[in-house]
């Protein structure tokens, strides 16, 4: 589970626990984020371990994967690729540094670990991957290129690997949230609310929902799709 430390990604951290996953929560910088949320899925019963790493370093699949292996013993079948950044600016003026580091966090990364977790799902011949895009991958939203494109590429990327893979019992599948009350969205300005025909921001723990669902084994025949969860903001 990438990004877990706060947001969405602790809150699918927790639904999974909940579910009885025993749940890595990367991280990069927020040490102190991620350890409450393993402090409170240890609350509730469930495992969980805090795991610092850069996503868009080469090497932290490896290192990811074997910690949590060594961490929980067995096989990891089921990755969510949720660790995103967005660096905004209109397109004119959108500079080389904030393209490629988006790029980089929000779609090289989810696609080196998703080329790390098939192999051993394959084998198992049982796996769950669910990718976290976005909406501006389905609707323009200006300022946004960079993170639309790389958005846009998970989609693509979820469904080329769905594809490749469904004979063998592994799912994949990307969710595309709208407006999600998050730090992510803290800074932007609520006026842009009236677009969503809900009339309101979604909570970490309505995505989470959707994810714990595609997880589920009640999701075994959904793959390659593309869940919006948005208010009606796609639609
Ligand atoms: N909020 C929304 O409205 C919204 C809408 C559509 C899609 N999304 C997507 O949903 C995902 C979660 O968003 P959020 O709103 O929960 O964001 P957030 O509150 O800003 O949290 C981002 C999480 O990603 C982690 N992260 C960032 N860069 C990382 C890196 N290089 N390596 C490892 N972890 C990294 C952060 O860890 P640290 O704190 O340690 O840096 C944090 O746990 C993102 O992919 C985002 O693009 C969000």
């Amino acid at each position: 589970m990438t990004g877990a430390s706060r947001g969405i990604g602790a809150a699918i951290a927790r639904a999974l626990a909940r579910d009885g996953w025993p749940v890595g929560i990367n991280y990069r910088t927020d040490h102190r984020g991620a350890e409450a949320v393993v402090t409170q899925i240890e609350g509730q019963g469930g495992r969980a371990v805090a795991l610092a790493a850069d996503v868009a370093d080469p090497n932290a699949p490896d290192e990811l994967f074997s910690a949590l292996e060594s961490h929980f013993g067995g096989r990891v079948l089921v990755l969510v690729n949720n660790a995103g950044l967005r660096r905004d600016d209109l397109t004119p003026s959108l500079g080389d540094e904030e393209w490629s580091t988006v790029l980089d966090v929000d779609l090289t990364a989810a696609f080196r670990l998703t080329r790390k977790a098939l192999g051993p799902m394959l084998r198992a011949r049982s796996g769950r991957i669910v990718n976290i895009s976005s909406v501006v991958a389905l609707r323009a939203n200006p300022g946004q290129a960079n993170y639309a494109a790389a958005k846009a590429g998970m989609i693509a990327l979820t469904r080329t690997a769905a594809v490749e893979v469904a004979r063998r019992g592994v799912t994949v599948n990307a969710v595309a949230p709208g407006w999600i009350d998050t730090d992510m969205t803290a800074e932007v300005a609520t006026d842009l609310l009236a677009a969503v025909p809900a009339r309101r921001a979604g909570t970490p723990e309505e995505v989470a929902a959707c994810v714990r669902f595609l997880v589920s084994d009640e999701a075994s025949y959904v793959t390659g799709a593309v869940l919006t969860v948005d208010g009606g903001l796609a639609a």
